[in-house]
């Protein structure tokens, strides 16, 4: 969602800001704008809706004396309309600023200091800076005292970056909930959403925190707590993500590049924690008193989002039998607000490539208060998620840059593969035969993603008949009808066909009826025990004149004309078929998208980080 940066210091603030934003662009937005201070220090707000490119030329055309000094902004609306007057910085007075999330009480806020009529827009970041100018014109110009009184208000999530016009060095940031992180090196002081907007500058960052106001200035970063208004120390992380991870390489699409990753992400998860064949966490400060929950728990409880949803529903179909206690998954934006019996003898995996979706926090914050303890798999290192889990284990994959979860899906099956093992092991449940063999199948899938991706061309000229489609189904049977799940995902989301992933079986029980002459079906059979009843099911839709599309493994057998393509995937491990079809079907959805000639990486409506409601 929202993506900010904030530059104090020697570079041109022009160029670090606007790099940052393109660099943000990632995220999702719809509209975008900064603030400088024109020559005669007064604040130069510039504003656009559409892409960080329709802002460049607007922000060339102003006046070129030096800038030292800015924030930045892509918004993705929530309240009020996508307009060049909701965009941010919202200016009021003395006080231009810029938000990530919502502040809910902004209607009573407007009443108790009587803003109507002085509003411009519909948002309630335009009120909040109304809000603090006042506070600020009647506080002595105190910009500590002033955020402080501010934050005692306002109600929801936020992430502020601050400028005030009499104050011409200084960008102030304060959070709640809604991530930021800063950074300072000889060329000054950096606040951003992520840390994918500093690798340029240093390998070094902090992760403002909770109650804290920072004050970012050409020669110095400093933390306040928000309290006492004392200093406090930022903590240190080290980057070590690489700016060439975060560039194509050549690709059409970071999508497209993420797919080809695949393989070295995998090896990048799984080989510091495989150890001559055996599973170890210790790097991953799973210690001994994680190990005494592990035999002690009841029940298992996956929860996370979308694409992490469904690499946690992999993963609890695969270990329900093997561990052998309850296994199950939720959406977290259930979880959050269910009635789900949550003890002290139950373990949470949450799941979140970010690490700051809302609904996965606010699961997280539940399982807590209700004793049980949670374990995170997350990609992006010091994210809120990974922070406030018991335990984290980080996937390693580098930055996801689409907006489409792509190897950060593969990674998240991978880690809870290791996972469950590694607790099944720990609870007697299994033996170290069955370890070594799942640790030589996850090593034995990095080359299974790279033979996957060699289908490539063959699926490039496929997907004509998928891309001329309104609707299409997914449908497989067990894990194929999980993977599925993913599969249709992938489609809809760039392509915006319409596409459903249905359990085979079901299909006849109303569904069916949707099945007319060339609409695409992709039938996924892997899993060998029931893939005799998922043919039939294809059957069933090839009668009814279906475009078929089987992946199939190339050890189970099928009848001539049964499909119009038929993909076959190397004969693994029916567990492992995961990452071969999570390879077929992204290329899929990649290929459908682009032969539509769509914004494959930063498709419409969507946002990388869901960091609202
Ligand atoms: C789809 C996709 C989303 C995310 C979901 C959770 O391609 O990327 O469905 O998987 O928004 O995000 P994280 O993993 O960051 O919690």
């Amino acid at each position: 969602m929202c993506g900010i940066i904030g530059f104090s210091g020697k570079l041109d603030a022009k160029k670090v800001i606007l790099e940052g934003l393109s660099t943000l662009e990632y995220r999702g937005y719809d509209s975008c704008g900064v603030c400088f201070f024109d020559p005669n220090g007064k604040f130069n707000i510039i504003k656009s809706t559409g892409k960080v490119s329709e802002l460049i030329p607007k922000v060339d055309k102003e006046e070129t004396s030096a800038v030292h000094v800015g924030i930045g902004h892509t918004r993705w609306a929530t309240h009020g309309g996508v307009l060049t007057e909701n965009a941010h910085p919202h200016h009021a007075g003395l006080v231009s600023l810029i938000h990530n999330g919502i502040i809910e009480n902004y209607l009573s806020l407007r009443e108790q200091f009587k803003l109507t009529g002085s509003l411009e827009g519909g948002t309630d970041t335009e009120i909040v800076a109304n809000v603090l100018n006042l506070i600020y014109e009647k506080n002595g110009h105190d910009a500590l005292l002033s955020i402080q009184m501010l934050t005692k208000i306002i109600k929801g999530t936020f992430a502020f970056l601050i400028m005030f016009e009499d104050r011409k060095e200084e960008i102030y940031a304060i959070k709640h909930v809604s991530p930021l992180v800063c950074a300072s090196s000889s060329d000054g002081a950096f606040i951003a959403s992520d840390i994918t907007a500093l690798i340029p500058y240093t390998k070094e960052f902090s992760v403002v925190e909770e109650g804290m106001v920072i004050c970012a200035k050409r020669d110095s970063l400093v933390a306040y707590d928000i309290d006492t208004l004392k200093k406090v120390t930022l903590k240190k992380e080290e980057i070590t993500w690489t700016i060439d991870t975060a560039k194509k390489d050549g690709y059409t699409h970071f999508m497209l590049k993420e797919i080809h990753e695949q393989g070295s992400s995998l090896d990048n998860t799984i080989r510091p924690r495989i150890v001559d064949g055996e599973i170890d966490f210790t790097n991953d400060n799973i210690d001994d008193e994680a190990i005494r929950f592990f035999k002690d728990i009841e029940k298992i409880q996956v929860v996370a989002c979308g694409t992490a949803l469904h690499a946690g529903k992999v993963g609890a179909n695969v270990y329900q039998d093997v561990i052998k206690i309850p296994i199950d998954d939720y959406i977290a934006s259930e979880y959050r607000y269910n009635n789900t019996l949550i003890n002290d003898k139950t373990l949470v995996i949450l799941l979140s490539q970010s690490g700051e979706t809302i609904d996965t926090l606010a699961s997280l914050e539940k399982a807590k208060e209700h004793g049980a303890k949670v374990i995170s798999i997350v990609n992006v290192k010091g994210s809120t998620i990974a922070r406030e889990s018991d335990y984290v284990i980080y996937t390693h994959a580098g930055p996801e840059i689409a907006v489409a979860s792509t190897k950060a899906y593969t990674v998240q099956v991978a880690s809870i593969y290791m996972l469950l093992t590694y607790i099944a092991y720990v609870r007697n449940a299994v033996d170290k035969n069955f370890v070594n063999n799942i640790c030589k199948n996850l090593f034995a899938s990095i080359e299974n993603i790279d033979k996957a991706l060699k289908k490539e061309e063959d699926i490039k000229m496929i997907v004509k008949n998928i891309s001329s489609s309104h609707d299409a189904f997914y449908i497989g049977r067990g894990l194929d009808y999980v993977f599925s799940l993913e599969g249709a995902l992938k489609l809809k989301e760039i392509s915006y066909i319409h596409t459903e992933a249905y359990a085979a079986g079901e299909l006849k029980h109303g569904t069916i009826a949707l099945i007319e002459e060339k609409t695409p079906v992709i039938a996924v059979c892997t899993q060998k025990n029931i893939s005799s009843k998922l043919l039939s099911n294809v059957k069933e839709v090839k009668a009814r004149d279906a475009y078929v599309i089987l992946i199939i493994s190339e050890d189970i057998e099928y009848e001539k004309d049964l499909a119009d393509i038929v993909i076959k995937i190397d004969k693994v491990d029916d567990r492992f078929s995961v990452f071969p079809v999570a390879v077929i079907t992204q290329l899929i959805a990649y290929y459908t998208a682009y032969d539509k000639g769509l914004d494959i990486d930063k498709p419409r409506n969507l946002a990388k980080s869901v960091t609202v409601e």
